[in-house]
């Protein structure tokens, strides 16, 4: 397989006082094909973003190597970055703190066009306005102002800004946890379709699981800083093999009806901190599962098939459901 992005073994550390230290990513391998709608999942805390920033080399890494298209990111500075950055482009949270209030929407998605030698004035104008139009909202727009605009529209603009450059990857990083829930599922959609017709690659980091079953063939499963499963969409929804996707799903699914009456919710107790790390498998604190050896020995990511990978000691089998 042809590899667009591929991270080894990254690590990102962030140093606290008293000699502490936050291990945000704790060695995660990943690889994206061109074009591939990949999620990435798990609950708050548990490393998303920091990823999706190290990914793009928005902050630095501990350990590890990222490539991209090739390139070895980790190692380039920053003036060979900026050229690549046109490839590369992020939609964050909070689409108003993303938009600067004082400029233009036209002047807004026209600012990367010129800024990477893509188009000028009058032209770039004009892209801009098609690309409003892309992202579902009327080209007369380019002359308003972002408050002007609704929390979803303000999304939909900052979209617009990220595929003005034709970018390779787009990082979506939670794009609709600040939305109304009636729009979000309109901004997947735009995601997917984009993801579509442009042939871009997608990384949509989000806690949504069934904004990932619209939007992506495959989901990545991060719990304290490592990737515990990875499998292409409907299996991980149908036969999760790590204890904690099978939780994760379980809050959020609909009930089996022998089921319906017992509360879902996420397993026991709180996410540890990612500064005491438990030792061996870093959920077994939580894991209904949990045997002697899951105390003691760290398990790794490896195959259950070609396509899935898991990294627990006693997965779960697709008929397994206790
Ligand atoms: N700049 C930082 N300095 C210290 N700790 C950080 C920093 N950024 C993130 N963290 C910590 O790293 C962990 C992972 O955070 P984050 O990547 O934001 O998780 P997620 O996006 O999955 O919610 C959390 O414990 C968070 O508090
Ligand atoms: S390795 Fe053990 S503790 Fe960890 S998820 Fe698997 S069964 Fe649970
Ligand atoms: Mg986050």
């Amino acid at each position: 397989m042809h590899t667009l992005v591929e991270m080894r073994g990254v690590k990102v550390h962030f140093p606290l006082q008293r000699g502490e230290t936050v291990r945000a990513v704790d060695g995660v391998n990943l690889a994206l094909a061109p074009g591939e709608a990949v999620g990435l999942v798990g609950e708050s805390g548990c490393g998303k973003s920091t990823l999706a920033r190290a990914l793009l080399r928005l902050i630095p890494l501990s350990a590890g190597e990222v490539w991209f298209d090739g390139k070895p990111l980790h190692r380039l500075p920053e003036r060979e970055l900026r050229p690549l950055r046109r490839h590369m482009q992020i939609v964050f949270q909070d689409p108003m703190a993303s938009l600067n209030p004082r400029m233009r929407i036209g002047h807004i998605l026209a600012e990367p066009l010129e800024v990477h030698g893509l188009a000028r004035g009058k032209q770039a104008w004009q892209q801009a306005g098609r690309l409003l139009e892309r992202v579902g909202l009327p080209s007369e727009y380019l002359h308003r102002y972002p408050h002007e605009f609704s929390g979803g529209q303000r999304q939909r603009i900052c979209i617009a800004r990220a595929i003005a450059t034709q970018p390779r990857l787009l990082v979506a990083d939670e794009p609709t946890s600040a939305l109304d829930l009636s729009i979000r599922a309109q901004i997947h959609a735009l995601l997917r379709d984009l993801q579509r017709e442009l042939n871009m690659a997608i990384l949509f980091v989000t806690h949504d699981l069934h904004a990932v079953r619209q939007v992506c063939s495959r989901v990545l499963v991060m719990y304290l800083g490592k990737m515990v499963e990875s499998a292409p969409a409907e299996r991980l929804f149908t036969a999760p093999a790590h204890p904690y996707t099978r939780a994760l799903l379980d809050a959020v699914l609909e009930p089996r009806p022998s089921q319906a009456r017992r509360p879902r919710n996420l397993p026991v107790g709180d996410v540890p901190t990612a500064v005491r790390v438990p030792a061996g498998c870093r959920f077994h604190t939580r894991c209904p599962y949990a045997q002697e050896r899951c105390r003691v020995e760290e398990p790794e990511l490896r195959a259950v098939d070609e396509s899935h990978q898991v990294a627990c000691h006693y997965p779960l089998s697709a008929e397994a459901k206790p």
